[in-house]
């Protein structure tokens, strides 16, 4: 069945509703008829903000709370057919900032969700939102999701933790789970007020602004860049086949492109910018992972779909909205 009418009356929760992927799901959710659900506790330092549902704003619920409020979780799952689960954070820099913090939303808010689960809904399915970086520095390229997996990062050991505990409450207690390790996703409704929410927006941001994209090196490391729409699609599929239950699947684009060219095309894209190359910070240089490329051939079999959009067209689609919406968004300054 396609997605175009089996999400209809759906009733579906989206942690994290009020952030980047969050929003751009329930937009998706909410044209195909399906009873959404946000739940976001709107972290200061996170992404989401209401802005991101504008234009769905009566259409769906938002809850403002945490995935760590036991009894509030037990209500929020409670008679849903779906969660996707997106609630937390995107930067391994803020996971090494303030490690507790992580520990507490990636694993016990995790583990919270699941066992109100357990206790109130077992049919509901969980499709997770994991991370590319939960493998580390890969040893050899396209990287398929039985390659070791060994985090620069505590954001990355959280993630692989919550990742486990979702594949245990599948295999011990049958709530269908599905994991999707994300690359790197841009696109529409991302925040930009600084470069660590994601980084072709942000060079794209930087970009429009008329500012320096400062490159670490020669910029010549892959990313595996995956545009907003695509992801949604590669959500959606999960949730609805059965036949992905248990699994752990790339969600990315398997091409990989240098940052150095990411950076050309999102200076082509804004019509202005430039690129200047820096020397490699050390701290960063530690947790830098080199070149990243997914290999999708698991998530595409299983799912039946492969992302479509190209680095251009997304670029342009993510400008279209960024300008559309200036003054309403939060923008970082442009470097000098
Ligand atoms: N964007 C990426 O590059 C990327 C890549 C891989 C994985 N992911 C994962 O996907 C998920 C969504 O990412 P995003 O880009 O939309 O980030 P985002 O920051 O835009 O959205 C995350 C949302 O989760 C909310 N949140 C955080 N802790 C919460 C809690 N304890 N209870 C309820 N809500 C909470 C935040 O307020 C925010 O609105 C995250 O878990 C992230 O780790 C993102």
């Amino acid at each position: 069945m396609s997605s175009e009418s089996y999400f209809r009356g759906r009733r579906v929760l989206i942690t994290g509703g009020l952030g980047f992927i969050g929003s751009n799901l329930a937009h998706r959710l909410v044209k195909l008829g399906a009873e959404v659900s946000l739940l976001d506790v709107l972290l200061e330092s996170n992404g989401g903000t209401p802005i991101n549902i504008q234009g769905i704003e009566h259409r769906v619920e938002t809850i403002f709370g945490d995935i760590r409020d036991r009894d509030l979780m037990q209500r929020c799952v409670s008679g849903k057919d779906f969660i996707f689960n997106l609630a937390g954070q995107v930067s391994y820099k803020d996971s090494l900032e303030d490690p507790f913090l992580d520990l507490d939303i990636s694993c016990s808010g995790q583990l919270n969700l699941l066992q109100a689960c357990r206790l109130v809904n077992p049919q509901v399915k969980i499709i997770f939102a994991s991370s590319r970086l939960v493998y580390g520095k890969p040893l050899s390229l396209p990287v398929p999701e039985t390659a070791a997996t060994e985090p620069l990062t505590l954001y990355g050991i959280h993630k692989l933790t919550a990742e486990k505990y979702h594949l245990l409450y599948w295999k011990n207690f049958g709530i269908r789970t599905v994991i999707l390790r994300i690359t790197n996703p841009y696109g529409p409704r991302q925040n930009v007020k600084n470069g660590k929410y994601g980084i072709v927006n942000w060079l794209l941001q930087l970009a429009l602004s008329g500012g320096t994209l400062r490159l670490y090196g020669e910029g010549s490391q892959k990313r595996d860049v995956l545009f907003i729409d695509d992801l949604v699609d590669i959500f959606l599929e999960a949730a609805l086949r059965e036949s992905a239950n248990g699994h752990v699947l790339n969600a990315g684009s398997g091409i990989g492109i240098p940052l150095k060219e990411i950076a050309e095309m999102a200076v082509q894209a804004a019509g202005r910018g430039r690129i200047e190359h820096v020397d490699w910070p050390s701290a960063e240089q530690q947790m830098e992972t080199g070149d990243f490329v997914a290999d999708i051939g698991t998530m595409s079999k299983i799912l039946g779909i492969t992302p479509k959009t190209s680095l251009p067209e997304g670029l342009a689609r993510a400008r279209d909205y960024y300008l559309r919406n200036q003054g309403k968004i939060i923008v970082g300054a442009a470097m000098p």
